[in-house]
């Protein structure tokens, strides 16, 4: 099991954060923390093996031979002051990139619920999410979030924790864009968590302001199935895609002070499962009493929450159908999950790079 998983986890079951709800005595319900998630099945492979690493002083001195003086040297530092413009980044540096994100995963437990993997997840997700089929507009290649406006759309209030925490590692690896280290935190996040391993390839350019996205093209959590199927089909995916994408609401929580909503969806929001299906489907869920905007909680302990569009996912037949197979079937959601992150996480960037060129990183220890 990834470290990060393994204390975030530890961190959430000895407390909380403040705004929540949730009350440790909660696990002794029928919730139990789910015991399917660090299963070897759950680390797929892909196209390439993250067991299959070359000689690594083979590729350091032919590192040292095609690069030569200055870059040699930066590269011989473990690429922390990378300025040579002649520097290509192979496998192993994004894979140092990935060791960076873990480790600070691990070390930086003082926030959440112990872990900030889920927001990495969401930063990934939101800065992928903005992209338009028809016109090749959005998408993750660009990283404009960094740029108010769009910085300052509702839907992304409180992911400059994420981008803050992913600082000190664009710091460290200066050669990497914003846009690929989002989306490989994304990745990295959800392997670390427990998640299965999400091939990832380089290739995205950072843009300038003037390339922000207008606001309103994320989905707005008060709304319904209309609504999520008009924001996900202009993206470009299909019904069972955009099922197999809410499932990662099984991780971290919701704000007050960010979207106003409140509360984690599961007992264990700092691992990836199956989770957010099983209780969509197994528990009863009814509008929470509260001063805030309209949400769900779960009738047998009132410390979990379900956002209107994520009740929309089974009052919708055609998505219901989706949510149970997920609920019932971890191995399925992993499967899919995985082949339709990676669809998101690579909408409308220009690849130089084949499909069966993505990386698949190994996890930390
Ligand atoms: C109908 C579609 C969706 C809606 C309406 C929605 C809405 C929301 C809202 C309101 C929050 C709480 C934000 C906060 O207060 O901090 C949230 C959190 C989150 N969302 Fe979604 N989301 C959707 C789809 C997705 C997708 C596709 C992913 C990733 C694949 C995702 C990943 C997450 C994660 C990991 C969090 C937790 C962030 C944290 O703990 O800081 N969401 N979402």
């Amino acid at each position: 099991m990834a470290s990060a998983a393994r204390s975030a986890s530890r961190a959430f079951l000895r407390s909380t954060s403040a705004t929540s709800s949730f009350r440790p005595a909660a696990r002794s319900t029928r919730f139990a923390l789910p015991t399917q998630t660090f299963r070897a099945s759950g680390r797929r492979g892909y196209a390439s093996d993250a067991g299959e690493t070359k000689s690594s002083n083979t590729l350091l001195w032919a590192g040292v031979a095609l690069a030569g003086g200055a870059g040699a040297y930066f590269y011989l530092q473990g690429g922390d002051s990378v300025t040579s413009k002649n520097f290509v980044p192979a496998k192993e540096d994004y894979q140092k990139v990935y060791d960076e994100i873990a480790r600070r995963l691990a070390d930086e437990t003082d926030y959440d619920d112990g872990s900030y993997g889920p927001v990495l997840v969401r930063l990934a997700w939101h800065a992928s999410g903005t992209y338009d089929k028809e016109t090749g507009t959005g998408g993750s290649n660009g990283a404009t979030m960094r740029f108010a406006p769009e910085s300052d759309h509702g839907a992304n209030a409180g992911l400059k924790a994420a981008r803050d925490f992913l600082e000190p590692v664009k710091a460290k690896f200066p050669w990497i864009t914003y846009s690929d280290l989002w989306t490989l935190a994304g990745s990295a996040a959800i392997q670390e968590l427990g998640g299965p391993a999400i091939p990832w390839r380089p290739g995205r350019q950072d843009k300038d302001v003037a390339a922000c996205t207008p606001d309103g093209r994320l989905p707005d959590a008060s709304k319904d199935q209309r609504h999520v199927r008009d924001i996900f089909y202009r993206m470009g995916f299909n019904d069972q895609e955009i099922v197999a994408l809410i499932g990662a609401h099984a991780l971290g929580r919701a704000h007050p002070d960010r979207s106003g909503f409140d509360g984690p969806w599961n007992f264990s929001p700092t691992v990836f499962t199956n989770e957010f299906f099983r209780l969509l489907v197994d528990e009863k869920w009814q509008q929470r009493k509260w001063n805030g905007p309209a949400q769900f909680t779960d009738k047998t302990t009132k410390t979990l929450m379900m956002l209107p569009a994520d009740m929309a996912f089974i009052k919708d037949k055609e998505f219901k159908k989706h949510v149970e197979r997920y609920a019932r079937d971890s191995d399925a959601f992993f499967k899919d999950f995985t082949e339709v992150y990676v669809k998101l996480l690579e909408l409308g960037v220009p690849f130089t790079t084949k499909p069966e060129d993505r990386y698949v990183f190994k996890s930390s220890e």
